[in-house]
């Protein structure tokens, strides 16, 4: 299940808050981490200053990848829809094709990303999607139309990626690994809420975790009710972290 050969990642939007939890998790687990951030949110990652390297540039900038994943074992990469300039495809495929061939791709995204036909949406939560992108684009300030481009072009790569989507986010202490589903509408997601540090924890396991390789895992907290309630569903004798393959209702 394990590579366990990563030694030295990079963490593509690092100083978001996604990004600090994934650079500190990286970190602990004693990883050389390399961060890329805007120019002026460099100053967010003070408090790694001396322990990370920080290459500062627009995620969506090829020559910033370039540098920046150079010797990477692996790249954690938060996608964001921010923008109407192609933000989250360009970073996206900047990753594809600079990282190194044999580095472990993990990149962030949210239920609203579908993988295989097979996700099942309530209608209020497509509804919430439909008008926060119309909304988005009309402000031209989100377009989230190219986050769903990205991940058509990351799921498209023959590259070891994961793509973990995130269910709603809250802070809080950390409740340790998320448990996750191949389906939006499976019963072990309905609680549909995760800690961002365990969402930033997950990403982070995913480095060596060769069963999430080609897989687009939905995550929700471990003890959230319907993880405690439904975590030992499907077929798998890991269910805890792994997915709940029955079909049932859609998340409300
Ligand atoms: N928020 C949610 O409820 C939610 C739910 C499910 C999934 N997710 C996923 O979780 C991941 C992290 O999202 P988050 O909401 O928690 O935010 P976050 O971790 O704070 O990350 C936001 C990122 O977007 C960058 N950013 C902000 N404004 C930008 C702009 N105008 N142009 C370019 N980059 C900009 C930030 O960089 P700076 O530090 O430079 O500002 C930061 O790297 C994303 O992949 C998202 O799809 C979020």
């Amino acid at each position: 299940m394990s590579t366990d050969r990563t030694r030295k990642v990079c963490i593509v939007g690092a100083s978001g808050k996604l990004g600090r939890y994934m650079v500190r998790h990286a970190l602990d687990r004693g990883y050389d981490v390399v961060g890329v951030c805007r120019e002026r949110s460099v100053p967010k990652l003070a408090p790694f200053a001396d322990r990370i390297t920080i290459v500062p540039g627009p995620t969506n900038d090829r020559d910033v990848i370039r540098t920046a994943v150079a010797g990477c074992d692996g790249v954690l990469t938060v996608l964001v829809p921010w923008g109407v300039r192609q933000y989250s495809s360009g970073t996206a495929q900047a990753v594809l094709d600079h990282a190194d061939p044999s580095a472990r791709l993990v990149f962030s995204c949210g239920w609203h990303i579908a993988r295989d036909g097979a996700d099942r949406y309530s209608w209020r939560f497509k509804a919430a999607v439909r008008i926060a992108a119309r909304l988005g684009r009309l402000v031209r300030a989100v377009e989230v139309d190219d986050q769903v481009e990205a991940c058509r072009r990351i799921f498209a790569s023959d590259r070891r990626w994961t793509v973990v989507r995130g269910s709603d986010l809250e802070e809080g202490p950390s409740q340790g690994l998320p448990v996750w589903s191949r389906h939006i509408g499976d019963p072990v997601l309905a609680s549909n809420l995760t800690r961002r540090v365990d969402f930033a924890l997950f990403m982070v396991e995913a480095l060596t975790d060769d069963t999430l390789v080609h897989e687009a895992p939905a995550i929700v907290g471990r003890l959230t009710p319907s993880a405690q309630t439904h975590a030992g569903d499907g077929p798998s004798p890991e269910a805890a972290g792994n997915p709940a393959t029955s079909a049932g209702d859609p998340p409300e």
